[in-house]
């Protein structure tokens, strides 16, 4: 919609459609400029300092003021930040609850835990909003963590010139982030710092970061002795998988739990993973893709098996039927193939039918078998 308003079209209290980008005018009190209303060029420059904004993201906005309506040279519309539009993820499917959901706490910068069983998309959908919200993405695995400091930094050990062992700090993306988000000319630059496995690391450790995910917002830097302030313009996103198997290990104790708002997240719903997998492998046909996504959906709801079935392993079975050394079978291969795509994901032997392997051995026989007979009935109804 090309164009321009007039300052008379311009109504206080309007609810319009604008995407900011920080200001250019050094320290103005306005940190986001934007030069568009619904879609047509403002009559003057369109400014808000709401920290909720995120650069290059549509969102609505109500008018607040017209300053020096009557200056064409100068003035400004100042507008107050209603709500984003829609998050757009590339690629990634997501529950429209939970992005609903998603999009509220990322508006409110709460620190968000992805709880999800493995393969879900817990990782994908994390780098996915980076990407959609011009953030910085800052991937930090907590499983390599043992002592608190472990999140800021590394201790190495080298030999100085006289042969004597020197300890040095080596600083985490963690650090860096934070010492780059800190920076004047960042403030309007947002980071999302992602805390994967945030289950897997020591309690104790997990403890020094109860601080900076709270209203305190700072840490404890062991490189400076001194604490570093986590900036606003940080997001935490952690994610957590507790399967069945790694209920255990959910060791994630209620005050650190509270620090978060919790988001589950479950697999695709088959239609969906059956669409996702067509558009990355268009070699695998629809009635193919249908049987896989199939037997895995069966083994996902076994609620007795150890472990979900992650996205990866229904990915896997594509790579080989669409390779030519397999192309030209595929349905003789399918069974050799899910029994090490799928029945090697559990513990024990397919073969072994006391084992978790074997039960899910015999879940795709079943499901083979049945795809067979309804494929013979309908060959049988047609002839
Ligand atoms: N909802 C989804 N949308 C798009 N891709 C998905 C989705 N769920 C899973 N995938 C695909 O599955 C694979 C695994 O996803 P990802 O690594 O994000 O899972 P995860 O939940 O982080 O797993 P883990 O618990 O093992 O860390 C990726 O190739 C990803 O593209
Ligand atoms: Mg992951």
């Amino acid at each position: 919609m090309p164009g321009k308003w007039k300052v008379e079209d311009i109504t206080i209290g309007a609810t319009m459609e604008t995407t900011f980008w920080p200001n250019p005018v050094k320290h103005s009190e306005f940190r986001y400029r934007a030069t568009h209303l619904d879609g047509k060029r403002a009559p003057k420059v369109v400014l808000c300092d709401d920290k909720r904004i995120r650069q290059g993201v549509p969102c609505m906005v109500r008018v607040v003021a017209l300053h020096k309506p009557d200056r064409p040279d100068r003035g400004m519309i100042e507008v107050e930040f209603v709500h984003s539009l829609s998050l757009k993820l590339e690629g990634i499917y997501i529950d429209p609850v939970v992005s609903r959901k998603l999009q509220i706490l990322l508006e409110s910068g709460l620190n968000i835990l992805l709880d999800g069983p493995q393969g879900c998309g817990k990782t994908v959908l994390a780098r996915a909003i980076a990407d959609s919200l011009g953030m910085r993405f800052v991937f930090f695995n907590c499983s390599s963590v043992i002592e608190a400091t472990d999140f800021l930094a590394t201790i190495q050990v080298r030999a100085s010139d006289s042969g004597q062992p020197i300890t040095d700090f080596v600083k985490t993306d963690f650090l860096h982030a934070l010492e780059e988000a800190n920076l004047e000319e960042n403030q309007t630059q947002p980071y999302l710092l992602f805390l994967d496995e945030f289950n897997r690391c020591q309690e104790s450790a997990r403890n020094a970061l109860m601080p900076a995910l709270d209203t305190t917002r700072q840490i404890f830097n062991p490189v400076t002795n001194s604490f570093i302030t986590i900036p606003d313009n940080v997001q935490f996103i952690a994610a957590v998988n507790r399967g069945n198997e790694f209920s255990g290990t959910f060791g994630i104790d209620a005050a650190q739990l509270d620090r978060f708002a919790p988001l589950q997240m479950d697999y695709l719903p088959p239609k969906e993973e059956i669409k996702l997998l067509a558009g990355r492998h268009p070699e695998i046909g629809p009635k193919m893709l249908q049987t896989i996504v199939h037997i895995a959906d069966r083994i996902r709801h076994t609620p007795e098996l150890g472990a979900g079935l992650s996205v990866r392993a229904t990915e896997e079975v594509c790579v080989y039927l669409k390779h030519p050394l397999m192309q030209d079978n595929q349905r003789r291969m399918l069974p050799e193939v899910l029994q090490s795509s799928f029945c090697g994901r559990f513990a024990g032997r397919w073969n072994d039918v006391s084992s978790d392997a074997g039960a899910v051995w015999a879940i795709v026989q079943d499901a083979l078998r049945e795809a067979d007979t309804a494929q013979k009935k309908k060959n049988a109804a047609s002839s």
